[in-house]
């Protein structure tokens, strides 16, 4: 078993929490899943005058969304929404029409924030776009984690115990959906 994840993670900042969380989501899981990160914050603004000679940086991605066998979106939550930053990747991956690179990919969808609602607005508002992509999505467990000095740290460490076993309990789900669909290709 060899199964890439792409590797969205909705904030661009170096000390961005989501970040923390999807590494620390990475050592959680078996190591026949590697997890690459897509860089998002080089692609221009979506502009459907270019689908037709498309900027590198969206060949780019859509190759690398391509060549994964499955996507991981860990998001924070901008103004009950998400970062715009991430819905231009997926717009721009989306597209031209009829070339949606996301197609029939397995996905899971987590975040955390500093708001006690944890991203639950961000996430499903991705969840829509998501549907509407043809990206089956797990559905549970859920993860909106609320962030706290000394939960997470920039290695992936996660220091609380009852944390890291939720977030077990997750991957494990993630891993067994990831499956289901890898195994019938
Ligand atoms: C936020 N934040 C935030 N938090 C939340 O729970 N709900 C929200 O709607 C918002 N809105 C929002 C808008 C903007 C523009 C910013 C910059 C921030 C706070 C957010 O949870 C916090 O900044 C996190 O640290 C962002 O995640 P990263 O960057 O640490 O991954």
């Amino acid at each position: 078993e060899n199964i890439r994840v792409a590797v969205f993670v909705g904030s661009l900042r170096a000390e961005s929490y989501n970040r923390r969380l999807a590494l620390a989501l990475a050592r959680l899981a078996p190591e026949t899943f590697t997890f690459e990160h897509v860089a998002i914050g080089d692609i221009p603004l979506y502009n459907q005058d270019r689908d037709v000679n498309p900027p590198e940086a969206m060949t780019r991605l859509k190759h690398e969304v391509e060549s994964a066998q499955a996507l991981l979106f860990v998001t924070p939550e901008y103004n009950r929404g998400i970062p715009g930053v991430l819905k231009n990747a997926l717009d721009t991956a989306s597209r031209p029409w009829g070339k949606n690179s996301f197609a029939g990919k397995p996905a899971g969808v987590v975040g955390i924030s500093v708001g006690a609602i944890g991203t639950a607005l961000a996430q499903h508002q991705l969840r829509n776009v998501l549907a509407y992509l043809d990206v089956p999505t797990l559905g549970q467990p859920e993860v909106y984690l609320q962030f706290s000095e000394g939960l997470l740290d920039d290695a992936g460490n996660i220091y609380k115990d009852d944390t890291r076993r939720f977030l077990q309990g997750w991957v494990d789900a993630y891993v067994a959906w990831v499956r289901r669909f890898v195994a019938a290709s």
